[in-house]
């Protein structure tokens, strides 16, 4: 957690983390994460000119509408209009499939190796009707472009809060399983060498086990991946809220069970604050509004000292187009000043 300037705001946090490269942003929904992560990119990409990546595996074509162009399954392409700004709308349906594949392989190669004659289809369907299935493989897509490492910087719209904190908490029984499964794997080839006069060849058939191989390739990936996560240099978590009990409740509770696993917190970002105007011409509904708003933000305060890296205006319109996106990058690089 950020507490060497508490009163550290959205830019200046992104300048003093030099090697900053992995941006992800969390919150309960509808509160203006896609809006902040294309703000981000903007101002990362167009301000900054840095070449910046904004990923999206939300079904809903999120990137598409912000931007006001298509770029729903289209692969990763540049944002019109911009000089360094690449966006990436991920299709989960092709990912889960991709991913059932890789299970069913997996599957596959176990049961031949351990002699077991069934049919594999029953087993398939238990591990990808599971709940958690259509995550887990958005999830592997995100840390695919996380290792890939093109881009200066990396945006991701919705942060794998819950993800992260299960991948991190697992990790270390995962490591053991896999350890444990490589080792069995290698004693049983072992077994079958010494047992064969043509050492040699099982040998060389051992480097070859498509299981062995596909086991220490994840193994190495979640390592990687969990290394990069936790390393405060290159990453940073934002929990985006607005001035209301909800959402706040929501973030405090993703920010106790990051804090929990030493994901590295970028800070908060309060959206959707109603900028001040003259309270005489306000309607007595504005200006109770208004109040209200206020004290959540002092509440917010309270509960994230000297974490709050940006208030945000309400602005009179949705966050859509270019223009808008630009918009919210101005205020942002404005940190808490913005709504003034
Ligand atoms: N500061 C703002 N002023 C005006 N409208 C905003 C602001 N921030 C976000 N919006 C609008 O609020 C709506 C929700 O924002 P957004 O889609 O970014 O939220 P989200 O947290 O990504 O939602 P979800 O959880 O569904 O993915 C959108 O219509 C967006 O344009
Ligand atoms: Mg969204």
């Amino acid at each position: 957690m950020e507490t060497a300037n508490p009163r550290q705001s959205f830019p200046s946090f992104v300048s003093a983390k030099k090697g900053l490269k992995y941006l992800f942003f969390g919150g309960k929904g509808g509160v203006g994460k896609t809006a902040l992560a294309g703000a981000t990119a903007y101002y990362l990409s167009e301000m900054l000119g840095k070449k910046t990546l904004i990923s999206s595996t939300n079904p809903v074509h999120s990137l598409s509408s912000l931007f006001g162009q298509d770029l729903w399954k289209k692969g990763t392409r540049k944002i019109e209009g911009t000089k360094n700004l690449y966006a990436d709308e991920i299709d989960i349906s092709s990912t889960i499939e991709r991913y059932k594949g890789e299970i069913k392989d997996r599957l596959v190669q176990f049961l031949k190796f351990a002699d077991i004659p069934v049919d594999v289809e029953p087993f398939i369907e238990i591990a990808t009707t599971n709940p958690s299935f259509e995550e887990s493989a958005m999830f592997d897509d995100m840390v695919d472009l996380i290792l890939s490492g093109q881009y200066d910087a990396y945006v991701f719209d919705t942060a794998p809060v819950a993800h992260t904190y299960r991948l991190l908490g697992m990790s270390k029984v995962y490591n053991l399983w896999l350890n444990k499964m490589i080792k069995s794997r290698q004693e049983s080839m072992s077994l079958r060498t010494k047992l064969s006069f043509r050492k040699e060849k099982i040998i060389q058939e051992l480097k070859k086990d498509p299981l062995l191989i596909s086991l220490a390739g994840t193994k190495k990936k979640t390592e990687e991946a969990r290394e990069i996560l936790t390393d405060s240099e290159k990453t940073a978590f934002f929990f985006v809220t607005l001035p209301l009990a909800l959402p706040i409740a929501v973030i405090e509770r993703f920010i106790t069970w990051v804090q929990a696993f030493q994901i590295p917190i970028g800070g908060v970002i309060v959206n959707e604050v109603i900028p001040k105007i003259d309270l005489e011409k306000l309607s007595p509904y504005v200006a109770h509004r208004m109040e209200e708003q206020a004290g959540y933000l002092r509440l917010a305060e309270q509960k994230f000292p000297g974490m709050i890296r940006a208030v945000l205006p309400l602005y009179e319109r949705e966050v859509n187009g270019l223009d808008m996106v630009s918009r919210m990058a101005q205020s942002l690089s404005l940190g808490s000043e913005s709504r003034i």
